[in-house]
């Protein structure tokens, strides 16, 4: 079974449940059209589990990830199927080869009883919280034992950010001359990157400095590389996802090499013309990667939505109730912290408790509450 058929059979599961459980609601358990709608949900999973050994999946704001895809637009079905594991407390749900029907028949009847009782795993459904590494509040202040280990861990890794930083350089610089993107090489950076983050490293130890003001996009789509492969990997995603995350969040400024270099760079504040000239990276840039071969579909979604804002505010305008993908949420977390800790042409560094609190202080509006506590987390040096 491939993966795309994967990501069919399983929310086909998902509905048969919903509807099982929906019916033991309004008819009682014993009603016939739950066996029946049971019997097509387990038929369909153990399907799946005859492809794979197990499934996972987890809900994450308002999306249910499954196998590490959120899909960008939710069958309201799905959101349904999120609200009976909300209710009942469960984040994560796994189903493991060798679930029987019975098994699936108790799991029905708890999510379907409406006191607030607690729905126990079984060896073939496994249940639980996501796991974020912290609380979901403002940071701890004080000094970070992350970016305390900043000198140690430059010396364990040599040159990573010198030879990456100028890799990604060649790549953009071929990109802008010949409009090509060289797809190996960013392939090439992305597992590099991977190797090192699934070694604990410390991320922040890694993040680049820019070192002029040219230099600013290339130290930039590093270090939001490095932060997003960081909180993906935080967030359970693994192997070819967590590849194309890594690729997404390497890509998602591509679109800048269509702007005038006198305006990426201009120092002191933009006119409201050139800001709208800016403002059109994102476009450019999801409509350069539509075009190219072998780019992953998040890719074109993190170039376009990265500026849109969780409340749905920002850039550019997109039909009303879009919401960004989940990846190009997590996207636009890495890329404001870096560029808040960047000295830029217009503005100068910020520390990192500033930076962090602007994120706490705006969790919720411009950002996914639930990856705003995983990174804060994280970059509070809890890993
Ligand atoms: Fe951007
Ligand atoms: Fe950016």
């Amino acid at each position: 079974m491939s993966e795309l058929d994967l990501q069919d059979r399983i929310p086909a599961a998902l509905w048969e449940l919903v509807k099982a459980v929906n019916s033991a609601r309004y008819y009682g358990l014993d009603h016939p059209s739950v066996g029946a709608y049971a019997r097509v949900a387990y038929r369909e999973i153990s399907g799946v589990l005859a492809a794979v050994p197990s499934v996972t999946l987890f809900i994450v704001a308002d999306r249910l990830v499954i196998e590490g895809r959120s899909s960008p637009s939710p069958a309201p079905f799905i959101g349904r199927f999120i609200d009976l594991l909300r209710n009942k407390g469960i984040e994560r749900l796994s189903f493991h080869r060798g679930v029987t029907a019975e098994e699936l028949a108790a799991f029905i009847v708890r999510l379907a009883v409406k006191d607030r009782g607690p729905v126990r795993s079984s060896p073939g459904i496994r249940l639980g919280k996501v796991e974020f590494q912290g609380p979901d509040g403002p940071p701890p202040s004080g000094p970070s034992p992350v970016e305390d280990g900043i000198v140690e861990a430059a010396g364990r890794l040599g040159s990573l950010g010198d030879v990456e930083l100028e890799r990604i350089r060649e790549m953009y610089e071929i990109a802008e001359r010949r409009k090509r993107l060289d797809v190996g090489s960013l392939d090439g950076i992305v597992k590099r990157f991977i190797g090192i983050l699934l070694a604990d490293f410390n991320p922040i130890s890694l993040l680049a400095s820019v070192k002029g003001a040219h230099e600013y996009t290339f130290t930039h789509v590093v270090n939001v590389g490095i932060l997003t492969i960081v909180q993906a990997k935080n967030l359970g995603f693994s192997g070819r996802v967590l590849h194309e995350i890594g690729m997404a969040s390497m890509l998602h400024d591509v679109g800048k090499i269509f702007i005038p270099d006198d305006i990426l760079s201009k120092p002191g504040r933009l006119s409201a013309a050139e800001r709208a000239v800016i403002e059109m990276h994102t476009i450019k840039g999801g409509r350069y990667l539509l075009e190219q071969e072998g780019i992953p579909t998040i890719a074109v979604l993190a170039a376009l939505e990265h500026h849109r804002k969780f409340d749905g505010s920002g850039y550019p305008v997109l039909r009303s109730g879009w919401r960004p993908n989940l990846i190009s949420q997590m996207i636009s977390i890495s890329d404001v912290y870096d560029a808040l800790r960047s000295v830029r042409s217009y503005s100068r560094a910020k520390p990192r408790d500033e930076i962090l609190r602007i994120l706490a202080d705006d969790k919720g509006e411009a950002y996914n509450p639930r990856l705003v506590g995983n990174f804060l987390a994280l970059v509070a040096g809890t890993i």
